[in-house]
């Protein structure tokens, strides 16, 4: 194991230009990067819709420029002035602002704050975490906050929205496995019904066949839903919840507005519960990822939600088919290896 930083690293850093924002590879030394007490010589990182976002320029994702990109990594500790890590330590990042306001783990080297560092679980490999990453952490944190909500899977189907991407599809792993009904409801259904039925779920029903109407409550069809797309797809869920059901509300990727109306949260007790896995209190992200790592883990992980694996290189143009729908699963990009 070598456990030298090396003076110089490969790195997909993202530069204000005028208004607008542009990614480049570039060598950097540890002095560029932002403060942090642990160094990591970064094994694999993965793509999320806001890796792609911040990549492309199409969102505002990097608070502040430049920065590198990467929401995630998984890899070894190289140095810390933290007494908790030491040099050969197998630890994870997700979240916690790296490739946003700090710089993020698209790079052979991260720096990062101690309090972001997560010890690999037992039961999970260095790839497996980044299989996972910030898509499979805030699909569990969606699980977990629906449970202590009392959703069960008497009260009926889970719908899950972007079913395809990356959160949607570790989504239906994990309800299936948790015994609940789910409902996969896409945008792809022609090219990607096996595939989602492969990955657990039920039925598989077509965005555009939906009949969303517009009445403050409409006919019950779903005990609950894990929502990766806002909008009007967000306001229609709420519609049709039944009593008691929860949404996790994930994701934007149709939009960020919500037009509804109080009567389905006074009316039939439908709770919108709000998913936001960048910043919580540490133990619950300690015990999010030890659930993944063991009764909650995926099956095919490897084989059939990861659809990718990809080198740093080929990081631009597969944002660019994020942004564009057309990718399914997830992708783990390989820095090194583990
Ligand atoms: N709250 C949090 O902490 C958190 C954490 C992670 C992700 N997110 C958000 O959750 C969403 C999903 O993230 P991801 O990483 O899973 O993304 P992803 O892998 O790119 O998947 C997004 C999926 O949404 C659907 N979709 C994409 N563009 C759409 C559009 N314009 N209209 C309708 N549907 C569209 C597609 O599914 P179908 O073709 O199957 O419909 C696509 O596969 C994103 O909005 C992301 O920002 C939030």
């Amino acid at each position: 194991m070598n456990t030298a930083t090396p003076a110089a690293f490969r790195a997909l850093r993202v530069h204000a230009v005028d208004k607008r924002s542009e990614a480049r590879f570039e060598t950097l030394s540890l002095d560029d990067l932002t403060p942090g007490e642990v160094v990591i010589r970064v094994a694999y990182s993965c793509l999320n819709y806001k890796d792609a976002l911040a990549i492309t320029g199409k969102g505002r994702i990097m608070r502040q420029m430049p920065r590198v990109a990467g929401i995630d990594l998984s890899g070894t500790v190289i140095e810390s002035a933290d007494p908790a890590y030491k040099p050969g330590d197998a630890v994870l990042v997700t979240g916690c602002n790296i490739g946003e306001l700090l710089d993020g783990g698209l790079a052979e080297i991260a720096r990062v704050p101690a309090d972001a560092v997560v010890p690999l679980p037992a039961g999970l490999s260095l790839f497996e975490a980044m299989a996972l990453g910030t898509a499979g952490f805030t699909a569990g944190l969606a699980l977990r906050r629906m449970l202590d909500n009392h959703q069960s899977p008497e009260l009926g189907s889970i719908a899950i929205t972007g079913p395809t991407g990356g959160v949607g599809a570790i989504a239906i792993t994990l309800f299936k496995r948790a015994g609940f009904h789910v409902t996969a409801i896409t945008g792809k259904k022609a090219s990607t019904e096996a595939w989602l039925r492969e990955l657990g779920a039920d039925d598989v029903v077509s965005r555009q066949d939906l009949s969303m109407g517009t009445k403050p409550l409409e006919s019950v069809l779903w005990g609950g839903a894990v929502d990766n797309l806002g909008g009007e797809t967000l306001a229609w869920l709420t519609r049709t919840v039944k009593p008691w059901g929860s949404i996790g509300s994930i994701g934007l990727a149709q939009g960020p507005e919500l037009q509804t109306t109080v009567i389905p949260f006074i009316l039939r007790g439908v709770s919108l519960l709000g998913i936001y896995s960048v910043e919580m209190p540490r133990p619950w992200r300690l015990a999010i990822w030890k659930q993944l790592a063991g009764a909650w883990k995926p099956q095919g992980l490897d084989s059939r939600i990861v659809t990718r694996v990809i080198g740093l290189d080929e990081v631009p143009a597969i944002c660019d088919t994020m942004i564009a729908a057309e990718t399914r699963g997830r992708t783990v990009v390989k820095i090194a290896g583990g």
